[in-house]
């Protein structure tokens, strides 16, 4: 159980006690809570009590805490000491036509990653760096309005359309709709969009919340693509191709798990493209912390030290594996409890060809997609477990969905299935 106990505390309460030395190192998505979660019936499904259901179990956000088991084991290996004196300057790369911010080491880890993954192309592209890839998010629409809106004036007071398919990941609209550019605007499902002129589309692949393979859908004249490959790693879904669109966008939230170093990167084709990018973050933000770019180098280092043929010796146990043994897992374990409590239906995946793993897999997406098959709101039925999940509403569709992280800690995630088994159809 990941270095954790459940033990009753003075008030008889039930918490979680973790054994790691500091608090903040792994966390086990539960809070503390009052009452005791017994005998509540909703959508006509009934649920019988359990011990420790006193505890919140916290899976609407995708934090990726299944990986402190992995990094734990590693620990010293990958440790970086800054000096009080180090890092100090505004400027990491002074070279002509480097981006001035970023560390010329970073993106050469970033581009190696990517060569040994074959997830994307990465060689003779811009590599621009941001504060996690939800930053780079609103610079790339940033940057493409602008590319728009310097190259005519037909559009000056016209702004650009955003779409998603839905389901679609639930920050792009919450995040275009509190930003309220006057540039862009959120106009939600992309199969839903008729208008002529020039407009944007999010291309999430795999996607989040379902964990399906996506395309772009819309492919009307005027259209520019910004794909959101967060999930395009050979744990989560088969490498098929590398993937060469204008923008692609990755985040080492979900590569390696370290959600809290806030590094992304997008990468991009074009130069004008890739110019404004560099303009917005150095408006916005003056480019991104050095201290992460560091820390996120060594660890894309690491990582692709595991599958360098080069290495003999010293070869790291793979990060890949890890991720891929611990969602294989536990989407069977989830599937087997899905069918015996029979009140949600789940997705099915064709396996398809890994180029990474040299054979057909089965995907294991970081989210699993749960419908309520008699309708009703699912997220209140998994409340009342004292399970926070994400509404199916908030992805733009109906509320008989709940997106539940499948990358928490295994404390967190047996839980979740010990109170799913409690569930009883009428
Ligand atoms: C599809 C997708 N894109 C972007 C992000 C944001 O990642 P970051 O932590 O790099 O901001 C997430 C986080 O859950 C995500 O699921």
């Amino acid at each position: 159980m990941c270095g954790v106990e459940i033990k009753k505390n003075g008030n008889g309460n039930s918490e979680i006690n973790n054994n790691s030395t500091r608090n903040y190192e792994n966390g086990n998505g539960i809070t503390k809570i009052n009452g005791n979660g017994n005998g509540i019936t909703s959508n006509g499904v009934h649920h019988s009590s359990r011990q420790n259901d006193d505890v919140v179990i916290n899976l609407d956000q995708g934090d990726p805490k299944m990986y402190f088991p992995y990094w734990k084991n590693v620990d010293d290996k990958c440790t970086i000491t800054i000096k009080a004196s180090e890092l100090m300057s505004y400027f990491a790369d002074v070279s002509n036509g480097g981006v001035f911010y970023q560390m010329p080491e970073f993106t050469e880890a970033v581009r190696r990653v990517h060569r040994v993954v074959g997830n994307a192309v990465a060689d003779d592209r811009y590599i621009i760096g941001g504060t996690g890839s939800s930053q780079l998010f609103t610079v790339a629409l940033k940057a493409l309005a602008s590319t728009v809106k310097s190259s005519t004036t037909d559009y000056e007071n016209y702004r650009i359309p955003v779409v998603c398919a839905e389901p679609y990941y639930s920050c792009y609209g919450e995040a275009l709709e509190e930003g309220k550019s006057e540039v862009y605007k959120w106009e939600g499902d992309a199969n839903k969009f008729k208008v002529d002129g020039p407009y944007i589309e999010v291309v999430t692949t795999p996607n989040n919340p379902d964990g399906r393979c996506r395309e772009p859908v819309v492919n009307k004249e005027g259209g520019m693509v910004i794909c959101d490959l967060a999930y395009y790693w050979p744990q989560y879904t088969p490498i098929t191709a590398p993937a060469d669109y204008d923008v692609m966008l990755f985040t080492l939230s979900k590569a390696t798990g370290h959600a809290g170093s806030r590094v992304g990167w997008a990468i991009v084709k074009n130069k004008e493209v890739a110019m404004n990018m560099i303009k917005v973050m150095t408006l916005e933000t003056i480019g991104t912390c050095h201290e992460g770019q560091l820390r996120a180098t060594k660890l894309l280092d690491f990582v692709a030290d595991g599958y360098d043929d080069q290495l003999v010796d010293d070869k790291p146990d793979g990060l890949f594996e890890f991720g891929h043994r611990v969602l294989a897992e536990r989407w069977e374990k989830l599937r087997a409890a899905v069918e015996s409590c029979g009140a949600f239906s789940l997705p099915d995946f064709p396996s398809d060809f890994c180029n990474f793993w040299g054979k057909h897999c089965q995907p294991n997406p970081a989210y699993a997609w749960m419908e309520l098959k008699s309708g009703g709101e699912a997220a209140k039925l998994m409340s009342e477990l004292k399970i926070r999940t994400r509404c199916g509403t908030r992805f733009g569709v109906s509320a008989k969905y709940i997106r539940v992280n499948m990358m928490e800690s295994d404390v967190s995630f047996n839980l979740f299935l010990e109170r799913l088994s409690t569930i009883k159809l009428e």
